[in-house]
């Protein structure tokens, strides 16, 4: 089996116009800006239109990241989104996507990982490249956290914001793109963060809807908990594998869950807060989209060389978690 070197060749990220503030949130719970502010480090997150769904936002990113690969639609092999906002059950919001970009050759499929989603989906893609298989993969982290969210429930509806970032795959020069993954998951902590309502355990009805259950659950400190144990430990696995020390990291590329918990990751990488990308501030988070926008975002702004070594790392529903080593 031939291995070739797979990296990133294009970026891009779209997020919704509107944005909610701390203080529109508190008009509608029992919040205020500096408990979020300190708790939690986000000021403000974008909310997708009515007449936006995840597939649209996901369009928007995917239009940037062909552009910024030098590539055509039609050159796609392959097209997973990582969401748990899809627009529908079925079909998956990587045919919508499909069929919106016009990516005729391409196979399409969604990937559900919640947060690790989006690095999920670069370790499946890259490894087709890898193999020959597939030559041009897109990937895309992409989320209406906003239709899941529960506005009365001031535990949670603080956290999510809507977005989209996309990135496509293809093949790099020797010595550069993906080094290593690391992938997890602890099914037994599903309970902490959940939608139980709307599947096949609990189809929708008067009661599901009555129980709020069609709504993201959140044991916010049992989560904070894992997040802070597993985002430093996945990327100390991520970066073993690749043979590399945490003093080479010279971007750290994190889930932007909350401020405190990225801090954490910080200290046991002993990294300082120039080395990471940090954008919760505008956008809370978004679930699969966070690492993606944050690239995305860090490329704009040109904080990524070539040859500059990269770690994303997420985590989150499942409980998953997952890293990526890169190379520019
Ligand atoms: N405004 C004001 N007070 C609040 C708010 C709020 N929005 N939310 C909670 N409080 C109160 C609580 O009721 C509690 O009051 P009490 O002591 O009187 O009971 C107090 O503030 C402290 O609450 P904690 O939950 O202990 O606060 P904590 O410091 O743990 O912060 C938070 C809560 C921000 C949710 C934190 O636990 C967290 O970030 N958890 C991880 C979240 C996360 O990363 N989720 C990933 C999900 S991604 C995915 O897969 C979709």
């Amino acid at each position: 089996m031939q291995l070739y070197p797979v990296g990133i060749i294009g970026t891009g990220k779209y997020v919704p116009e509107r944005v909610i503030t701390n203080h529109d949130l508190e008009q509608m719970v029992d919040t205020n800006d500096e408990w979020i502010v300190t708790r939690t480090g986000i000021k403000e997150r974008r909310m997708a239109a009515p007449d936006q769904a995840t597939s649209d936002l996901a369009y928007h990113a995917s239009v940037k990241a062909l552009a910024a690969a030098g590539i055509t639609a039609e050159e796609l092999d392959l097209i997973i989104v990582a969401t748990i906002t899809p627009d529908m059950f079925f079909p998956s919001t990587a045919c919508l996507l499909q069929d919106k970009l016009g990516a005729k050759k391409a196979a399409a499929f969604d990937l559900s990982a919640a947060c690790s989603g989006f690095i999920y989906g670069l370790s499946t893609a890259s490894s087709m490249i890898a193999t020959g298989m597939y030559k041009h993969v897109l990937v895309v982290g992409a989320e209406c956290l906003s239709r899941i969210t529960d506005y009365t429930d001031r535990n949670t509806c603080i956290l999510f914001g809507d977005g989209a970032g996309a990135v496509v795959l293809g093949q790099v020069p020797e010595g550069r793109g993906f080094k290593a993954f690391e992938l997890g998951a602890d099914g037994s902590g599903g309970e902490l963060l959940n939608v139980r309502g709307g599947g096949s355990r609990m189809p929708s009805s008067e009661q599901s809807l009555a129980d709020r259950s069609h709504f993201i659950y959140m044991a916010g400190s049992e989560v904070f908990k894992f997040a802070v144990r597993i985002m430093g430990g996945a990327a100390e696995e991520a970066l073993r594998k690749a043979d590399m020390d945490k003093s080479e990291i010279d971007l750290l590329v994190p889930h932007q869950a909350n401020i405190r918990i990225i801090q954490s990751a910080l200290n046991r990488l002993n990294l300082s807060e120039e080395k990471c990308m940090i954008n919760l501030d505008r956008y809370g988070n978004v679930s699969a989209g966070s690492i993606p926008i944050a690239l995305a975002e860090a490329v704009e702004q040109g904080r990524v060389k070539e040859g500059d070594r990269l770690v994303l790392v997420g985590f989150g529903g499942g409980l998953t978690w997952g890293a990526a080593v890169v190379v520019w």
